[in-house]
């Protein structure tokens, strides 16, 4: 089965979460990189990316390297901006239209809430969504004890994500041999 690992970061942490995946399911990983870059910190900086986030922006982002649309499961990770996803989706979603694929969705915050990912699942209707994960900050943990207990969480539940897919990608294959075959 072909998984891809599709997230945006800007200070670390949800690339963090999106390599130990990539690793632990030997999937391919893809960063969406923004064409102008972005600074985390400032309060005219934070200013514009709250009107980015409310106002629904496409920042320009580079080509990615891999579709998703060529993949069997994509996790797709953000971090959480303004109780929402980044908005380089808004720009990716206007141009890729992702159906039809096995989805599961991933965010890094600094609070426990994942109404970025309820958001971001709105993209998604057309596809199955297996599941969601939300962390806090796991590269900004008091110590590498807790950053790892974060990360081996997000592991354990893509690795039910990926089992899951697999069986469901393995009945579909089922009943389309029983449709070619008629047994
Ligand atoms: C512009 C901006 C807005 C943010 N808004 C929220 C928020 O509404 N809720 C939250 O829990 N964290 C918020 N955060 C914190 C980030 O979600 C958090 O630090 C995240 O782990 C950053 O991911 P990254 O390191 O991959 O960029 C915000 C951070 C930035 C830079």
């Amino acid at each position: 089965m072909k998984i891809l690992v599709l997230y945006n970061t800007v200070d670390g942490n949800t690339q963090a979460v999106a390599e130990a995946i990539a690793n632990a399911l030997d999937a391919d990983l893809v960063k969406i990189v923004r064409v102008k870059g972005v600074r985390a910190y400032g309060f005219f900086t934070k200013l514009k990316h709250r009107m980015e986030v409310v106002r629904k922006k496409k920042p320009d982002i580079f080509p990615l390297r891999k579709d998703p649309r060529d993949y069997d499961l994509v996790f797709i990770g953000t971090p959480v901006w303004y109780d929402s996803y980044n908005p380089v989706y808004n720009t990716l979603f206007d141009v890729i239209k992702i159906y039809d694929r096995k989805i599961a969705l991933f965010s890094t915050g600094e609070e426990e809430d994942t109404k970025a990912l309820d958001k971001l699942a709105d993209y998604l209707v057309d596809s199955v969504l297996l599941g969601k994960f939300h962390c806090v900050e796991p590269i900004w943990c008091d110590t590498d004890e807790e950053t790892q207990e974060i990360l081996d969480k997000a592991v354990a539940w893509a690795k039910n994500i990926a089992q899951e897919a697999q069986q469901m990608k393995e009945k579909e294959e089922l009943e389309r041999r029983k449709t070619i075959y008629k047994y």
